[in-house]
This record gives structure tokens, C-alpha cells and sequence, in this order.
């Protein structure tokens, strides 16, 4: 198994998935039939209002407030998704299929009248839909993909399937620390911003340890790497401050001076939103903070949700404004990112 440390969060809600595997069918059913009776055609218009940037990417102002729904039903209900303005779904592999009980492949096989009724509710929402590709059982540069190739076929199936944006879910640890990894995803970004011609937003979730470009186990200078080459065609990063037990758990290891090395690895230092943003100079409404929705969604770095508040709070007061992401969807998602918003984004 791949299984490298640090411990990707996606590989503990692969557990989860086996544990949940209702028929695809009967799930969708569900949660759109009620949905769908809300909605009209005439307010299919969600695809007409995104603003192209001359850089290749469409914009989409901060903050961001993002779930990642990871279990097999597909995009959550719009009544479900308070506090939220970003859906990724997960996932669809660099070969271009979808994981099995995944979101995506509940998507991808919707008849697509409902995928435009379920899109034209979000938008009234105000909710980007995005595909989430890789994620991290998938290692597309160890396994030799072609990254050209591969964002030309992500970027056929964003069209098809009409999401609103591609998340680059990123976790080829072996490529990484090879120092190879870096310029695949480069590369792939390139041609994916190009392929996807203006109209879509691209979001990268790389884990935050990959932001300190010095250590010895990040050769190719990790994201920060990334960042310089074709951080302009990517709208923000949903940065994982997880899946590291005990570290960026306080306001101030999570947004000043991430704390110590974490297994004797670099790559937990300097690496806290501000220190990326200093070191790596990602601009500050770039850094959006991802942090597992309950305690079990995540390898450790957990915060509840009044706590996780007032650390926004400061970071806004320190003219940070990215937002924040949760991994994963569930019952008590929604109220999550109310608490975490309820000091400096309240409802
Ligand atoms: C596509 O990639 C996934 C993830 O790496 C893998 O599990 C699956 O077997 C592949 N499917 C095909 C048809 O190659
Ligand atoms: C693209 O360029 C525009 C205009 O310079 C800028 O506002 C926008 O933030 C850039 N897009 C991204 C994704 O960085
Ligand atoms: C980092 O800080 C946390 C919280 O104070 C603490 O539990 C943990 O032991 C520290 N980690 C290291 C490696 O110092
Ligand atoms: C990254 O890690 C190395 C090794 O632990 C450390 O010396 C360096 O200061 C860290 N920070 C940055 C921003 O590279
Ligand atoms: C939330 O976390 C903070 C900091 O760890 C703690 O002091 C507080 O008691 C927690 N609140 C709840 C409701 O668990
Ligand atoms: C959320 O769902 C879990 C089972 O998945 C259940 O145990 C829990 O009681 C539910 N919580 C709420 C607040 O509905
Ligand atoms: C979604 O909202 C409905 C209506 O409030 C509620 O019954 C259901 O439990 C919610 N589901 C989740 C997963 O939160």
C-alpha cells in the first residue's frame, strides 16, 4: 500500500467509503427528487456569469468557503450547505475515470437535465460546483501519466460534466520527494488553464508541510515551486493544516509559527498560513484554511468550531481574507463553518 507519511486525510475517508456503499441508484434518487421540484428551467444561467481574467482562469472573489463532499451521494442539497460557496466533489482520476461510489461518478451519471436543475440551484445559491481530481490514491506522475495529456482529458470531462472549477488534489508523495513531482504539476496546470480556455477556476490542496521549499525531503522546492511558475492561473489554495497530529492546533501554530517537526520530518515548519505567506509569498486571500470537519475526519491537527473561530478572527484582523475549507461533508458540516465564520464572516 501507499502509505507514506504524512498520512493523507483522503486515504482515512477511503475507510469510510467502503462503509457506505448504498446503490448509487436509490442514493440519488434521495437527495434530488425533493431538490428538483424547486427548480425551473429559467434559472439555468449559472454558466453565464462567470467573468473570464485575461490570465486564462475566471476569477471568483475571496473569501471561500469550501466542503469537499467525499461519500458516495453525490453534491449535497443547497439546504444542507449554509455558510458554504464552494462544492468540490471528489474524485476523478488522471485516467479519466471516477472513483466508485464516488460524488463524481454520482454526477458523472446523472441524467444531464438534473445536472443542469442541481446547477441552477446552486447558483442561485451562489455555490461553485468543482470536480476534485487525484486525491490520494492517486499518483499520477509515479505512475508515469503524461501530464499534458491528462489535463486535456480532466479538462474534457469539466466541460462534459459542467463544473464550475477543477481542484487539483495533488498527493504524489513519491514524485515530491523525487523532486519531479513539482514540474508534472506545472505542466499540468499549464495545459489545464489552456485547455479549459478562461471560463473555470482552478483551486490546488496541497498539505501545508509541501509550502517549506528548503527541507531535504522536498528537493524540487515543493508548492512553492508551483507557486511561482503558475500560481497566476490558480485562484486559491485549500491548504490541508491536517493529517499532522498536535500540530496546527492552536491560533498560533496554525497562523504564525507551525510548531517542530512532525516525525522528524521538515515539513511541519514554517509553514503556518502567515510563515507561507512570508516564505512562499502566496498572497494572503490565496491561503484558504482547510481543517477536518469533526475529529475522525482527519489524522489529527482537529479544531473545534468556536476555537477555529477566533483564530479567523485574528487572521482576519491581519488582513487575511482566503476563507476556509472543511474536509468532509456530513450532518454536521453546515454548522461548522457557521461557528468558524460566526467572529469575522457572520451570517
Ligand atoms: C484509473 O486510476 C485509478 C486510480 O489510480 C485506478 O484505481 C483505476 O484502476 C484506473 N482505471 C483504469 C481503467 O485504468
Ligand atoms: C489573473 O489576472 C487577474 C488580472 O491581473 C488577477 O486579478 C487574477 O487574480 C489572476 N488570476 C489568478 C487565478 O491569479
Ligand atoms: C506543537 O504544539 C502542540 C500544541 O501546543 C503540542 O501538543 C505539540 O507537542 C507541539 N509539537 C512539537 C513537535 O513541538
Ligand atoms: C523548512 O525546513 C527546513 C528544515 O527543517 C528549515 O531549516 C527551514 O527553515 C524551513 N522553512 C522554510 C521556510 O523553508
Ligand atoms: C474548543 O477548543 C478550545 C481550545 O482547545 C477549548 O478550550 C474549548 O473547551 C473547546 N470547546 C468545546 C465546546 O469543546
Ligand atoms: C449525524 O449522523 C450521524 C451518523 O452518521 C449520527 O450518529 C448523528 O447523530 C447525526 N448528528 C446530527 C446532529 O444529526
Ligand atoms: C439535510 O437537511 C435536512 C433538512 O433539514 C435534514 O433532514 C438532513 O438530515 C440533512 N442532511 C445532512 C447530511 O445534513
Amino acid at each position: 500500500m501507499r502509505f507514506f507519511p504524512p498520512y493523507s486525510l483522503l486515504i482515512v475517508a477511503g475507510a469510510f467509503r467502503s462503509a457506505s456503499c448504498i446503490p448509487l441508484d436509490s442514493r440519488t434518487q434521495e437527495l434530488y427528487n425533493p431538490a428538483l421540484a424547486a427548480v425551473t428551467s429559467s434559472t439555468t444561467t449559472g454558466m453565464n456569469t462567470r467573468q473570464t481574467a485575461t490570465n486564462g482562469t475566471a476569477t471568483m472573489a475571496p473569501p471561500y468557503f469550501v466542503i469537499y463532499a467525499a461519500e458516495g451521494e453525490g453534491p449535497p442539497p443547497v439546504a444542507n450547505l449554509t455558510g458554504f460557496n464552494v462544492v468540490c466533489l471528489t474524485f476523478l482520476y488522471a485516467n479519466g475515470t471516477t472513483a466508485q461510489w464516488s460524488p463524481a461518478a454520482a454526477w458523472q451519471n446523472l441524467p444531464a437535465s438534473q445536472r443542469a436543475s442541481v446547477k441552477a440551484e446552486y447558483a442561485k445559491a451562489g455555490i461553485k460546483l468543482f470536480i476534485s481530481v487525484f486525491g490520494s490514491l492517486d499518483w499520477p506522475a509515479t505512475e508515469g501519466a503524461d501530464p499534458t495529456n491528462t489535463a486535456t482529458t480532466i479538462a474534457n470531462w469539466a466541460k462534459q460534466y459542467d463544473v464550475d472549477g477543477v481542484d487539483v488534489d495533488y498527493e504524489d508523495f513519491g514524485a515530491i520527494g523525487k523532486g519531479t513531482g513539482e514540474q508534472w504539476v506545472i505542466d499540468f496546470t499549464t495545459q489545464l488553464s489552456k485547455d479549459l480556455g478562461g471560463n473555470y477556476l482552478i483551486s490546488h490542496s496541497p498539505i501545508a508541510g509541501w509550502f517549506n521549499a528548503t527541507g531535504p525531503g522536498l528537493p524540487g522546492g515543493g508548492y512553492r515551486t508551483v507557486d511561482k511558475a503558475v500560481g497566476s492561473l490558480i485562484n486559491w489554495y485549500n491548504v490541508q493544516f491536517y493529517n499532522a497530529p498536535y500540530l496546527y492546533t492552536t491560533c498560533d501554530h496554525l497562523l504564525a509559527e507551525s510548531n517542530g517537526t512532525w516525525a522528524n520530518s521538515h515539513l511541519a515548519s514554517q509553514t503556518s498560513v502567515f510563515e507561507i505567506h512570508e516564505y512562499a509569498q502566496v498572497p494572503l486571500d490565496k491561503i484558504v484554511i482547510g481543517k477536518p470537519v469533526t475529529l475522525h475526519d482527519a489524522g489529527g491537527s482537529y479544531m473545534n468550531g468556536t476555537y477555529l473561530g477566533t483564530c479567523i478572527q485574528q487572521a482576519k484582523q491581519d488582513d487575511w481574507n482566503a476563507g476556509i475549507m472543511f474536509w468532509q461533508y456530513s450532518n454536521v458540516s453546515s454548522t461548522m463553518i457557521q461557528e468558524a465564520r460566526s467572529l469575522a464572516f457572520p451570517l
